[in-house]
């Protein structure tokens, strides 16, 4: 584990460019021009990373692996051959295909040879959606660009870079963790490695849209307000934003730096799960044309209650992490998010918190479809660098960077800007500052965090974290009945908050191996797993300020955290579902309480 330089260096260059504000990241990218470098990729492991440091560990001149060196003649010596090399499946994590890397943590080489004849006129981008955790881009040999943050999409432009044939584009992925780094090194999930989400070729006219934000206005619910941003070309160019369903065609006027704000009024049909009402926006500038599927839907708080559209909304939730069911590897395909969201549905949530990272785009489209509300993260996880610039610097990046991709997603109401953090001084300056970003970014959602517990007296839980002060709604972690005392301590305890603010319980849950059975008092049995939720659920019956709970978990998850052989195999089992897809006993006490609390909501 090495706590480079260079780490700092990327950190620092990365987050000038977002901490300034604009983030330079093509909106909606996957549904633009171009061509995905999806498939198999030629792959070399560098566990030293040899092809990128020489044996002083001094970085190569000749930009190592990364130039794709071919030996000229038999004599000469080059020790390494993209081409002999295996293939790995992008996207992808390298975890999940080959058993050797099940464990592996370090660098990944990957090469994609691509022809690609640009058009006149037009400009290049390769995008990519993630890359687990540090990525260094060469294109035909040369260095293009670095990214770190393993969960956000970054791009760089190669229009004067690619050539109509035999491109190569190489990327030294390397996964290793890092105390100063976001996440820290201590996760409860695994820490797949890769090219773990799509890779593609953007192909834009000299001038096009690159961002744009179209929502209801902060608390109307017949006003859009937004902006849209253009990249090259020159200033006073005319755009127009078009909801044909709805009969509107609205045309602006950027100014010099290609912006200008939107703002018009609407009578829309609002998005809620119970209607997940989604409507075409078309926008367009010269020769380029956006097309995008957006819901328009208000979220507030009006003291301790949330409201959804003006109306008092209770989150019935479950969290999951971005592990495809079965296989078992990181999501990246609409199938595997359906499925997951499925589940979700089926155990009567209205909510889902998507922890600790951010969550493949896919994962927000399709909760904009199927009616599921959505909590976003990034991962300030446990104990991280508080008082280190670059850790900072780095959270906001990975805030900037999945704030600019999701603002137009309806199904996401909530920006998370950290989990189970312990209290202290130096933890709340740094999570304020987060807040401050997130609400400087996107005044139109909530800012939440996951708060610990803490007691006062042996039976009551007070919601008084300091940092509460600094959120929209305040959510607490708590394991009464599972790391808390037993199933039992759950009935004896009483909550107190000190904020007149939406409470959330962000997680509660207990471990239970699908198809183990016995008494309720032993652990891991589906029976005991029940009887915790029993328990919490009347725990949350006696909670008058609570405006929402999330289960922990919907699925079962891998996690090196977890050795127990025979029952835990590397797995946190505290799912509702295993990874095979068994419904537990304890889901079918949370979908009855769920479906309880739906019944009583007022209709619509
Ligand atoms: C924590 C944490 C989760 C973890 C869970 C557990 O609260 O936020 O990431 O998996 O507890 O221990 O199961």
């Amino acid at each position: 584990m090495n706590t480079t330089p260079f780490l700092a260096l990327i950190f620092l260059a990365s987050t000038v460019a977002s901490a300034a504000g604009t983030l330079h990241l093509i909106q909606n990218a996957p549904a633009r021009q171009g061509i995905s470098l999806a498939g198999p990729w030629q792959t070399i492991v560098d566990p030293y990373e040899s092809g990128y440091y020489d044996y002083r560990y001094q970085v190569q001149k000749d930009g190592g692996f990364g130039a794709n060196k071919k030996p000229k003649t038999p004599g000469e010596l080059v020790e390494y051959n993209f081409d002999t090399a295996a293939r790995l499946q992008v996207p992808g994590d390298w975890n999940t295909q080959s058993p050797e890397l099940m464990f592996y943590e370090g660098t990944v080489w990957y090469k994609r040879d691509f022809d690609y004849a640009r058009k006149p006129g037009h400009r290049l981008f390769v995008w990519f959606g993630a890359a687990n955790y540090q990525a260094i881009v060469y294109l035909n040999g040369k260095k293009i660009g670095e990214h770190v943050g393993g969960f956000t999409p970054f791009q760089f432009e190669v229009t004067n870079a690619v050539r109509d044939k035999g491109n190569f584009l190489i990327v030294k992925v390397d996964d290793q963790r890092h105390m100063e780094a976001v996440p820290t090194v201590m996760t409860d999930w695994w820490n797949y490695g890769g090219l773990t989400r799509d890779v593609r070729l953007v192909d834009v006219p000299d001038t096009f849209l690159e961002d744009y934000a179209i929502q209801l206005e902060k608390g109307s619910q017949s006003r859009v307000a937004g902006w849209v941003r253009l990249n090259g070309g020159g200033a006073r160019q005319r755009v127009t934003i078009r909801i044909p369903e709805a009969g509107i065609a609205q045309a602006v006027t950027t100014d010099e730096n290609g912006y200008a704000p939107v703002a018009f009024d609407a009578h829309l049909g609002l998005w809620s799960p119970e209607s997940p009402k989604l409507y075409d926006v078309v926008i367009e500038i010269g020769a380029d044309r956006v097309a995008d599927r957006i819901g328009f839907r208000g979220i507030q708080t009006s003291g301790r209650t949330l409201l959804l559209n003006g109306k008092p909304l209770h989150l019935r939730g479950a969290s999951m992490h971005a592990e495809a069911p079965f296989r078992a590897g990181r999501i990246f395909s609409e199938a595997d998010a359906r499925t997951m969201l499925r589940w979700a549905k089926e155990i009567n949530c209205n909510f889902v918190r998507l922890p600790h990272y951010p969550h493949d785009e896919v994962m927000t489209r399709v909760a904009d479809e199927m009616g599921l509300l959505l909590w976003s993260e990034i991962p300030v996880y446990w104990t991280i660098q508080w008082e280190n610039p670059v850790t900072l610097a780095g959270a906001k990046t990975q805030l900037t960077e999945m704030i600019t991709r999701d603002k137009n997603r309806a199904s996401v109401i909530l920006w998370s800007v950290a989990n189970e953090t312990p209290r202290g001084d130096a933890r709340l300056k740094f999570i304020g500052a987060l807040a401050e970003h997130v609400r400087g970014l996107d005044p139109t959602r909530l800012v939440t965090a996951a708060l610990e517990t803490h007691y006062v007296g042996d039976h009551t839980i007070a919601v008084d974290d300091p940092l509460g002060k600094y959120l929209d709604v305040v959510s607490c972690n708590e394991y009464v009945g599972w790391y808390d005392g037993t199933p039992p301590k759950i009935d004896t305890i009483q909550w107190t908050t000190e904020y007149e603010k939406p409470f959330v319980i962000s997680e509660f849950g207990a471990d239970a191996q699908a198809g183990r059975h016995g008494d309720v008092g032993t652990v891991f049995t589906e029976e005991f797993q029940a009887d915790v939720y029993r328990r919490q659920v009347a725990m949350f019956k006696r909670i008058p300020f609570l405006t929402g709970t999330i289960a922990w978990v919907l699925v079962d998850f891998r996690s090196p955290r977890r050795p127990l052989a025979g029952i835990q195999d590397f797995y946190n089992r505290k799912g509702l579902f295993s990874d095979r897809g068994q419904r537990k006993a304890a889901s079918y006490v949370l979908s009855e309480y769920y479906q309880s609390l739906a019944a009583d909501e007022p209709r619509p």
